[in-house]
């Protein structure tokens, strides 16, 4: 039987994406999505920014999509439970947060509790925030990386789940460097969300376990 178009099972782990821009890590976890293997898919994909490349992307690729313009709302409260919805109305089980400029609130925190996860382009705790690379270069370590974690109420301080270190190169500059780390984040996070869907990974303290 060819399976090649088939549509994944049903009980495949159903993920949300949360974006403000270009959105090459949601594509890299769509490809993932599409292989035969895969055991999650993307179900929707929201964004704050409505000219995000990735919201476009994901509407060429016929994911529901959506804009939430935060200053249509009273407070961060509202603007998360208007996201929170639109997750529930596509029974997400985990949102992924792929370069979404926003800290996370209550809000989304307690409707989805250690199924929040994030990709940072540093090897965490080293240079959280912004510009990380740009920050790695400027003090001089010899490998930075990136970080897929748990996201918790803090700017990138959730419990670690993969990291992949990438050496600095003589001569990097904050392209170069940003290139080859993304590089190395479009593996990681699929990888990070398959572990998720197999039940493989169990938080303890700040500790993710990754069962055998
Ligand atoms: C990535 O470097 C990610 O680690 C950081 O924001 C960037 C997003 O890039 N959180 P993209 O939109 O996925 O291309």
């Amino acid at each position: 039987m060819d399976t090649s178009n088939a549509h994944p099972p049903s009980n495949t782990g159903r993920v949300g994406i949360l974006l403000s821009g270009r959105g090459s890590n949601f594509e890299a976890i769509y490809r993932k999505s599409t292989e035969e293997a895969a055991n999650f898919k993307i179900v929707t994909v929201i964004s704050n920014k409505r000219k995000a490349r990735g919201l476009e992307r994901a509407r060429e690729l016929g994911i529901p999509a959506y804009h939430i313009a935060p200053r249509k709302y009273e407070n961060r409260e509202n603007y998360e439970s208007a996201i929170v919805d639109i997750l529930n109305e596509h029974q997400c089980r985990l949102v992924c947060l792929a370069g979404y400029m926003r800290l996370v609130g209550e809000r989304l925190l307690q409707d989805f509790p250690n199924r929040i996860m994030n990709i940072h382009p540093a090897l965490l705790p080293a240079f959280p925030g912004l510009d990380a690379q740009k920050q790695a270069l400027e003090y001089g370590v010899k490998v930075s990386g990136c970080t897929v974690h748990f996201v918790d109420g803090g700017m990138d301080t959730g419990p670690i789940i993969l990291q992949t270190p990438v050496p600095i190169e003589e001569g990097d500059d904050e392209e170069s460097l940003s290139q080859r780390i993304l590089t190395q984040e479009h593996r990681l996070y699929s990888k990070a969300i398959s572990l998720f869907f197999n039940n493989k990974l169990k938080i303890q303290g700040r500790r993710v376990i990754i069962l055998e």
